[in-house]
């Protein structure tokens, strides 16, 4: 489907759901954006799933942000339930404001759902000159280390910052070893996951990604994933307000009330310590390490963000592909 008829259609979606005109065309483009990064586990696969949350008034269509100003740098978003995508819009956008007027901005976000890719928002960050960190917990996914069960969610990490280049370095990362949402849509699709990302509910191995649904996903590298994930619990749910300790609810199965997300934005400016040299240490320090030897098969070392960049420019020429499946789903949201 074409790019601007594509817009057209989700909006129309989000507006007939309730949304106003402002917050269905943010939630528009942070889902078209996830398709042109190639990041289709947080694209149109989810959009029945937030309109369903808005249809059982689990998401607020019409959310009351309340921005609680702490200091200069500071800020607490109560995002009401919003739908994750305008709270984290808002979040961003007062953390930009706070690190250009004082070198930091700090934004602490309560009461969200899901925002889609971390990314998306760190690099409005570092499209301003900025370098940004941002973290959101998820429901339920990996096994604390040693725990029988899950309770962390896929937790991302994001890291971004100006590069003197047009290219950002974005490294985002969930911390389990794939995000849960390639699991979602390989189920939703009959595809197999890979081997070494999840285990059955009775502990084995598995490729099938409605077992792996049903069992754990296993974090990046044993209990130092697991630790980072903690982490991003205390950072984006403990500090935040926001829901913790395992009771952020699935999106997709878990209707019984919201879900209460926290996110946490932190923003820099890059030249704090070393002035206008940052642009200069930063081209030196990426140059450096991608003119390091390689290994067999290696023709370039790619810094994080770059490969998404590259496939966001490619992608933006062509329409969006939509599989049947969710092409039914759009069609019936439409009715
Ligand atoms: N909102 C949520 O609750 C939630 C939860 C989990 C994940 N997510 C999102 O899902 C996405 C993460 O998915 P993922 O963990 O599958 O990411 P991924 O494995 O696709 O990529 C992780 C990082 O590695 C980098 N990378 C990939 N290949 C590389 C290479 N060859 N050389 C150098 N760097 C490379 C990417 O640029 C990216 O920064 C993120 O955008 C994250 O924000 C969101």
């Amino acid at each position: 489907m074409k790019l601007i008829k594509l817009s057209k259609t989700i909006k129309k979606i989000f507006s007939n759901h309730g949304l106003s005109k402002k917050h269905a065309s943010i939630s528009s483009n942070a889902i078209i954006n996830a398709e042109l990064v190639g990041m289709h586990s947080h694209g149109l696969t989810r959009l029945m799933m937030y309109c369903k949350r808005i249809q059982k008034k689990l998401i607020n269509p019409k959310p009351r942000i309340k921005i609680k100003k702490i200091s200069q740098s500071i800020s607490l978003i109560d995002a009401n339930n919003s739908i994750g995508f305008v709270a984290a819009d808002i979040a961003i956008k007062t953390a930009i404001n706070s690190a250009k007027k004082t070198g930091i901005g700090l934004v602490a976000v309560k009461n969200s759902g899901h925002y889609g890719l971390s990314g998306y928002y760190v690099e409005k960050a570092v499209k301003k000159n900025l370098i940004a960190i941002c973290f959101t917990n998820a429901p339920p996914a990996i096994a604390p280390y040693g725990a029988k069960k899950s309770l962390f969610g896929t937790n991302p990490i994001c890291f971004g910052t100006p590069t003197n280049s047009k290219i950002p370095f974005i490294l985002d990362t969930s911390v389990s070893m794939i995000n849960r949402g390639k699991i979602r849509r390989a189920a939703k699709l009959g595809l197999k996951i890979p081997s070494n990302v999840a285990l059955d509910k009775s502990g084995n191995p598995t490729t099938n990604a409605k077992k792996a649904l049903e069992g754990v996903q296993l974090p990046i590298a044993s209990f130092k994933g697991s630790g980072l994930a903690w982490m991003v619990d205390i950072l984006s749910g403990v500090f935040t307000g926001g829901n913790h300790s395992g009771k952020v609810k699935d999106p997709f199965d878990d209707f019984t009330g919201p879900q209460n997300i926290g996110h946490l934005f932190i923003l820099m400016k890059p030249n704090l310590f070393v002035g206008n040299n940052y642009n200069k240490r930063i081209k030196e320090n990426i140059k450096t390490i991608k003119k390091m030897p390689k290994i067999k098969g290696v023709k370039e070392i790619f810094y994080p963000g770059q490969n998404k960049y590259q496939r966001y420019k490619s992608n933006l020429k062509k329409e969006i592909k939509i599989s049947k499946n969710i092409l039914i789903e759009i069609k019936s949201l439409l009715k």
